[in-house]
C-alpha cells in the first residue's frame, strides 16, 4: 500500500505536516523528484528539524530514501545526517544509484545563469542549490550518478569529460574566469576527485546505496508500507507547471513512478493526497490571477496590481499565514484560491483524497473569494490555460464565501471535522466538490495536532 503527497499549487502548501502526520503509518518514505531545494521542518518531541534533502520520516525511525528521479548533494546529504545523529537518531537513509549527484560546479552555474537573464528580467528565482544545471546534465547524458562514486574509474572517466566543457562554458560563454570564482576548485578534476571518490567510499561503507526500484519492491513484498514524498509543486513541475517559472523535476503524481521504478499502477493502486493552501502564494515572478497585493520586483506590472484594500489584505494574510520564505526570508506574493489552478492540477494527478491547510489564517475575515474561473479572449475557462503567456492574461472570475470566525483550532482539531465553523465546511466543501476528491485532513494551526484528520489514508 502507498501514498503519494504531492503538492498541488506552487509549492509551500504544507505538504511537510500532512507527511508528518500520515507518514507516521508508513514503515519506508520515499522522494521521487527535487533535491535540496525543497524546505520541511518536523517537530518532534520538543525538538525542531529542519530538513532540504532527507526525507522527513527518517526523524521518525522511517526508512527514508531518495530515490532515481532525485538530484543528491552529497554534502547537504551528510550534514543533514550528521545534525540528526548529533541530537540522538539514528537515522536511516538510502539512496538510489541512478540519482544524479549535485556537484559544486552546478551551484555556481545556476547562480550565473540567474544573474544574467536578471539582466533582462528573466530571472526564475531559483533556489541557487544546481537542481536545474544538475537536471540538464542528466538529459543530456552526461550526469555523474551516485553509483559512478562507487567506482573510481568511472568517476574520472566522467568528470575529464563534463569539467572541461563546464569550464569553457564560464570562461567562453558567460566571460568569467574559473580562478576568479570563491570556489575556483568547483572546476578542477582532480579536487572534485577526490572529494567525490571519499564521498563515494563513505556512501558504500555506510551501506546508503540502492537501486531503489528492488528496494522499494522487495520492501512491499514484506508486507512494507511505503509513503512517496513530493516535493514542490504541480505549478512548478517542468511538464505541467507555468514555463519556465519552474522547478527542473516532475512533482506531479506520475514523477512518483518513474522517480522510484515502480510500476504506475503501484502508485495507481494506493492513494494520491493534493496538499491544497487555502488560499495562494507565490515566491519570485510569473503570473497569478488571483493576485490580491503584490510584491515590488516579483509582481509583473506592480503597478496595475490591485487596490489600497486588496494589498491590505495580502498584507493581513502574510503577516496571519508567516507568508515568508523559509531560506530567504522573502516576503510571499498572496492571492485568494486559483480553482482553475486546481482543476489543472487535480486532473494531472488524480487526486484521491485532499489535505487542506491553513483555513485558520483566513478566519476572521468578513468575505472569502476563490478564483472560480479564469476570463481569456471573451471565453470562460475552467482549467488554466498551457502556455505562461495566455495564462498571464486571464483575468479571475471571483465567487464569494462568507468568512468564519477565529475559534480555538485546538480544540477544533481534537473535536473533528463537525467543529470546523460551518462558513469553512461550505469552503472545504466546494473545493471537494470542484475537485472530485475527498477532504482526508484539514490545517488548522502550524503544529502537529492542529489538523483535522477526516479520513486517514493508510486505513
Ligand atoms: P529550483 O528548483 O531551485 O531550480 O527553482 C526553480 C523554481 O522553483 C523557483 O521559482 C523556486 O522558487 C521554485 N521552488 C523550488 N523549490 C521550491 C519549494 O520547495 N517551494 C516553493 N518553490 C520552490
Amino acid at each position: 500500500m502507498t501514498v503519494t503527497i504531492v503538492g498541488s499549487q506552487l509549492g509551500d502548501e504544507g505538504k511537510g505536516g500532512v507527511v508528518d502526520l500520515f507518514g507516521d503509518a508508513a514503515d519506508v518514505v520515499a522522494r521521487y523528484q527535487g533535491g535540496d531545494n525543497a524546505g520541511h521542518t518536523v517537530v518532534h518531541d520538543g525538538e525542531k528539524y529542519k530538513l532540504s534533502l532527507v526525507p522527513s520520516g527518517a526523524v521518525r525511525g522511517k526508512v527514508g530514501v531518495l530515490g532515481n528521479g532525485c538530484v543528491v548533494n552529497p554534502r547537504t546529504l551528510f550534514d543533514e545526517i550528521e545534525t540528526l545523529q548529533e541530537k540522538g537518531l539514528d537515522p536511516d537513509v538510502r539512496v538510489a544509484e541512478r540519482a544524479h549527484v549535485i556537484l559544486p560546479f552546478h551551484r555556481v552555474l545556476d547562480g550565473i545563469e540567474e544573474d544574467v537573464k536578471s539582466e533582462d528580467d528573466q530571472e526564475v528565482g531559483t533556489t541557487g542549490r544546481g537542481i536545474g544545471p544538475t537536471y540538464e546534465d542528466k538529459a543530456g547524458r552526461r550526469g555523474i550518478r551516485v553509483g559512478d562514486l562507487l567506482d573510481p574509474d568511472v568517476l574520472r572517466d566522467r568528470l575529464e569529460y563534463v569539467v572541461p566543457q563546464k569550464r569553457a562554458l564560464v570562461e567562453d560563454v558567460y566571460g568569467a574566469d574559473v580562478s576568479d570564482l570563491e570556489n575556483p576548485d568547483a572546476f578542477d578534476v582532480d579536487a572534485l576527485f577526490e572529494e567525490f571518490r571519499e564521498i563515494g567510499e563513505r556512501l558504500a561503507e555506510g551501506n546508503m546505496t540502492v537501486n531503489a526500484s528492488a528496494f522499494l519492491t522487495d520492501a512491499m513484498a514484506d508486507g512494507e508500507t511505503v509513503m512517496f514524498e513530493g516535493a514542490q509543486g504541480t505549478i512548478i513541475d517542468i511538464d505541467h507547471g507555468n514555463y519556465p517559472y519552474v522547478t527542473s523535476s516532475n512533482p506531479t503524481a506520475g514523477g512518483a513512478a518513474v522517480g522510484t521504478g515502480l510500476s504506475p499502477t503501484v502508485i495507481a493502486d494506493g492513494e494520491i493526497v493534493g496538499i491544497v493552501k487555502a488560499y495562494l502564494t507565490r515566491v519570485g515572478s510569473g503570473p497569478l490571477p488571483t493576485e490580491l497585493g503584490g510584491v515590488v520586483g516579483d509582481t509583473p506590472d506592480y503597478d496595475e496590481q490591485g487596490d489600497g484594500e486588496n494589498e491590505e489584505l495580502a498584507t493581513y494574510i502574510r503577516e496571519e499565514g508567516g507568508e515568508y520564505g523559509t531560506v530567504t526570508g522573502r516576503p510571499r506574493r498572496v492571492g485568494w484560491l486559483d480553482m482553475p489552478m486546481l482543476r489543472h492540477s487535480a486532473r494531472v494527478n488524480g487526486f484521491t483524497g485532499l489535505a487542506i491547510n491553513h483555513i485558520d489564517v483566513l478566519a476572521g475575515l468578513e468575505e472569502v473569494k476563490v478564483g472560480h474561473s479564469y476570463e481569456l479572449d471573451g471565453e470562460e475557462l475552467l482549467a488554466m490555460p498551457p502556455t505562461t503567456e495566455e495564462w498571464g492574461r486571464c483575468e479571475a472570475n471571483l465567487k464569494s464565501f462568507d468568512g468564519w470566525d477565529d475559534v480555538d483550532w485546538s480544540a477544533v482539531a481534537d473535536e473533528g471535522y463537525e467543529a470546523i465553523p460551518e462558513n469553512a465546511r461550505t469552503y472545504l466543501e466546494y473545493v471537494a466538490d470542484e475537485l472530485e476528491a475527498d477532504v482526508y485532513a484539514v490545517g488548522v494551526g502550524p503544529g502537529r495536532g492542529e489538523t483535522v484528520v477526516v479520513e486517514n489514508p493508510y486505513e
